[in-house]
This record gives structure tokens, C-alpha cells and sequence, in this order.
């Protein structure tokens, strides 16, 4: 069983470059479907997502080849199918990313339903709904979702129940072949959505309004092959800022290689917390925090506090000298985390959607399993502070979206490795 092994106490030192962004990356490497021929990608995380996605897309028909680690030319001419089959869609739910750009190529998609997963159902209704305004049919058989624009995708006003970040993806990269104009309302506005329209009207879209409320989308007859470089992910940059914030020497670390714009609610709350945060050329400077003040977080679409740095906010918390709250309104299953960093001697009492933390003194090293990706990076974080070894099992969560985890924080001066134990649980 693999594990990572991080002792606490070593002071962190350095400069830290996040890899590009793993939900923007999964979605541009979707949407070369919408453009037969070859589409060069730069600044890909390797991350296992990553490699799921490239399988979706090499089992339809597309070829692709991995430059400099970071760089993939993924050519589309030869797709010819339009199925994104179970086993590849249980690994990884983003593969329901494909949806809207089959729609948007063949008029035609059969995608295996997305199971739930450990952070809560994860449905695709809006999703469904959204593409049904777009003149889309559907129908369900055997697990699997058949999607039928064989009449054409025309446009149409869509209204988002929620700010769903996958549906406005689908439905813009739908949207791009419809004819007429498209009108999400109540859209989604995530760096990675205008990432994704950046590219797309690179590839001949006519996309206005990404990172807005309103996105409006004239359908094309035709997008071409384009170069694109991935934005810097914000949320590794938020897990290394919350490393430097508890683990860095005097000089603090620096976070660089993602724009720190993507994270205004993050470092206005780390701030609130005592988190001394330097604006610098590529990213940001943060200092070990003396002292940490407990905060209130409610995790809400961007530009609210993203849900997927709750665990690491948690994190922070958990040291802080007072109580906090943090209220988690985006998933309905994200709190597993707090039970194992309960196991390092945090009090967090869980109350529904709130999570109740009273700060304490320290962390204790402990044997830990990863819940999730974030929780799993989270807990790797505690451990830099906590008192003597934290064994994190279920590393492969963290393998999903942290690209060389381990040697980035190493180069930081953490003491942490990878170790293979044998697995408890073997007879
Ligand atoms: C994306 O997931 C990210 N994943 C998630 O990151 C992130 O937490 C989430 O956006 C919110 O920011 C990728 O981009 C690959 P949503 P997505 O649609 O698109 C419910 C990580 O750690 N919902 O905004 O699935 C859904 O169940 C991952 O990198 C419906 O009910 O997020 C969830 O509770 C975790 N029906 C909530 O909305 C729908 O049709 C947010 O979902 C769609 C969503």
C-alpha cells in the first residue's frame, strides 16, 4: 500500500511553481473535440485525471502525444465515436466533460451515468436540462445516457438553477455548434470556465461574457485546431499558501505560477486569519503565521470561497487561537476529511453542512487515509506541523489533481516521502 510519510517540524524554505490547472486542463483537452485536427495543449498537469481523460479521448479515435511532460498534441481527425464508456466515466466523473463537444461534432453522445462519489451524488441534471433548451434528446438505458442533436443544436436562453461549474462547460461547448445564439444565465464563473472560452474563441467561438453571471455564445459552423496554455491551478496554490502559512521558516515561501487574482476570497480570509500574504511577480510570498485567528467560511461559487480549499481552510482552523465555522453549501459530503485530522488531535464537531472547530495547541502525527483529493493533500499539509510521522494512506486520491506532490514540498525542505507498507488489511 502506497503511503506518504511527512514528519512535522521542519521549517519550509524556497519557491514553489503550481503545475496548470487540473479542472481547466480535463475540459480544454474535452473540447479539442470540436476542432478535427491537432491541438497543441502546454502547461498539462501530469496527474492521473489527466491520463483518464487522454484514454476518453484515444478510445474515441484521437491520438494523442505527450511533449516536455507538460505538453500534449492531441489530434482529433480520426474520432470517430461518440461513447464515453463506463469504466473510464466510474474512474473519473470530469469525462462527462466530452458531453457538450460530441454534441457540439456529431450531434450524438452516449455517455455511461456518472456514479456518485465520496464528496455526494454529483448529478448531471442541469446539465440535462440545460442541453434539452438546446434542442438536445435524451434517454437512459443500461447506464448509460444517449444524447441525440441529430435535428441540430439551436440556441436558446438557458437559466441555471445553480452556478454549476460542469453544466456551463457542457453547455458552452454545445452552444459553440448551435445555430443562433446561446444565453446562460446564472453561469458558472470559475478562472477555468473563461480558460476554457479562451480557447474556444481561439478556435474561431464567439463567446462573450466567461468569468460573468451572463455568458453569451453565437454558434459557428466550424472551429480549427488552436494552441492553448493552461492557467496556473489556484487551488495547489492554495494548498502550498497554507503550507507556507503554518510550516515556513523566517523568510517564508513563495507560491508561484498561477495568477493570484484566481484566489481573491482565499487570501481576503487567510488574511482575516492573521496569514501575512505578499502579492508578488507570478504568485505570492506567505510567512509562517504567529499567531492564527479563527475565521467563519461559507464555501460558495466563485468568486465566493471555493469549496475545494475547504480542507486545507480547515486545516488552518483547527490551529487558530478561538472557534471557527466552516459551511460547506457546495457538496453535500465534504466533511470526511474532519475525521481524520480529528485523529491528529483536532476538535472539529460536524453539525449537517457546519463544522464546528475549536482550535488547539498542535497536531499529533497519526496514521490517516486520504477521504478525498483535497482532504488527502490537507492532511499531508497537517502533517508538516504535527509532533512526530503522519502516515497518509489512499495517496491515490492526491495522484488525481497534485502534480509531484511530494518532491515540490522535498524542494521546500519538508521531510516527507512516498513509502510502499504492507496493506493492514492483506490476510
Ligand atoms: C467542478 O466539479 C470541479 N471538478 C470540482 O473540483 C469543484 O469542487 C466543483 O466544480 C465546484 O467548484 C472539475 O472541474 C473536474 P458543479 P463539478 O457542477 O463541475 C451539484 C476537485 O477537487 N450538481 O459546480 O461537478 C453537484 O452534485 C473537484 O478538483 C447538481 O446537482 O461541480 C454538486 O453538489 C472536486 N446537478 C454541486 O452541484 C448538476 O447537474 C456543484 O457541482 C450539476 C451539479
Amino acid at each position: 500500500m502506497d503511503i506518504i510519510r511527512v514528519e512535522g517540524g521542519h521549517a519550509l524554505a524556497g519557491s514553489v511553481c503550481v503545475s496548470g490547472a487540473k479542472n481547466s486542463a480535463l475540459k480544454l483537452m474535452a473540447a479539442t473535440l470540436l476542432a478535427p485536427g491537432v491541438t497543441t495543449l502546454q502547461n498539462v498537469p501530469n496527474i492521473s485525471d489527466v491520463h483518464v481523460m487522454g484514454k476518453v479521448l484515444k478510445r474515441m479515435g484521437a491520438t494523442i502525444e505527450v511533449a516536455d511532460e507538460h505538453s500534449l498534441v492531441i489530434d482529433t481527425s480520426n474520432v470517430d465515436s461518440w461513447e464515453a464508456p463506463y469504466e473510464l466515466v466510474a474512474k473519473m466523473r470530469a469525462s462527462t466533460a466530452v458531453m457538450g463537444p460530441l454534441l457540439g461534432r456529431f450531434g450524438r453522445a452516449k455517455i455511461a451515468m456518472p456514479g456518485g462519489c465520496n464528496l455526494g451524488a454529483r448529478k448531471i441534471d442541469m446539465h440535462i436540462l440545460g442541453l434539452e433548451a438546446l434542442g438536445v434528446k435524451f434517454d437512459t438505458d443500461h447506464g448509460y445516457i444517449h444524447a441525440d442533436a441529430s435535428e441540430g443544436l439551436i440556441g436558446a436562453n438557458v437559466t441555471l438553477e445553480f452556478a454549476s461549474v460542469g453544466a456551463t462547460e457542457n453547455l458552452i461547448m454545445a452552444a459553440v455548434r448551435a445555430r443562433g445564439t446561446t444565453v446562460i444565465d446564472n453561469a458558472a464563473r470559475e478562472p477555468e470556465i473563461v480558460d476554457l472560452a479562451n480557447m474556444l474563441n481561439s478556435m474561431g467561438a464567439k463567446i462573450v461574457g466567461a468569468g460573468t453571471p451572463v455568458v453569451q455564445i453565437e454558434g459557428v459552423k466550424e472551429l480549427h485546431p488552436t494552441t492553448h496554455r493552461v492557467i496556473g491551478d489556484r487551488i495547489e496554490a492554495g494548498t502550498f499558501i497554507v503550507a507556507g502559512a503554518l510550516a515556513a521558516g523566517e523568510d517564508g515561501i513563495e507560491v508561484r505560477g498561477f495568477n493570484s487574482n484566481h484566489l481573491g476570497m482565499v487570501i481576503k480570509k487567510f488574511e482575516l486569519m492573521g496569514i501575512d500574504i505578499e502579492h508578488i511577480e507570478g504568485g505570492v510570498r506567505v510567512r509562517r503565521a504567529e499567531r492564527i485567528l479563527p475565521v467563519d467560511i461559507q464555501t460558495l461559487p466563485f468568486p465566493g470561497f471555493p469549496t475545494d480549499m475547504q480542507a486545507q481552510a480547515m486545516v488552518l482552523s483547527a490551529l487558530a487561537d478561538g472557534s471557527s465555522v466552516i459551511t460547506e453549501n457546495i457538496f453535500e459530503n465534504r466533511f470526511m476529511f474532519a475525521s481524520e485530522l480529528v485523529r491528529m488531535g483536532a476538535d472539529i464537531r460536524i453539525e449537517s453542512h457546519h463544522a464546528m472547530i475549536h482550535g488547539v495547541k498542535g497536531f499529533s502525527g497519526a496514521q490517516v487515509v486520504s477521504p478525498d483529493l483535497r482532504g488527502g493533500a490537507a492532511l499531508v499539509v497537517a502533517g508538516l506541523v504535527a509532533d512526530g510521522y503522519t502516515e497518509v494512506s489512499a495517496i491515490h486520491h492526491i495522484d488525481r489533481g497534485y502534480e509531484h506532490f511530494v518532491k515540490k514540498l522535498e524542494d521546500l525542505g519538508a521531510c516527507v516521502q512516498r513509502a510502499t507498507i504492507p496493506d493492514p488489511t492483506d490476510e
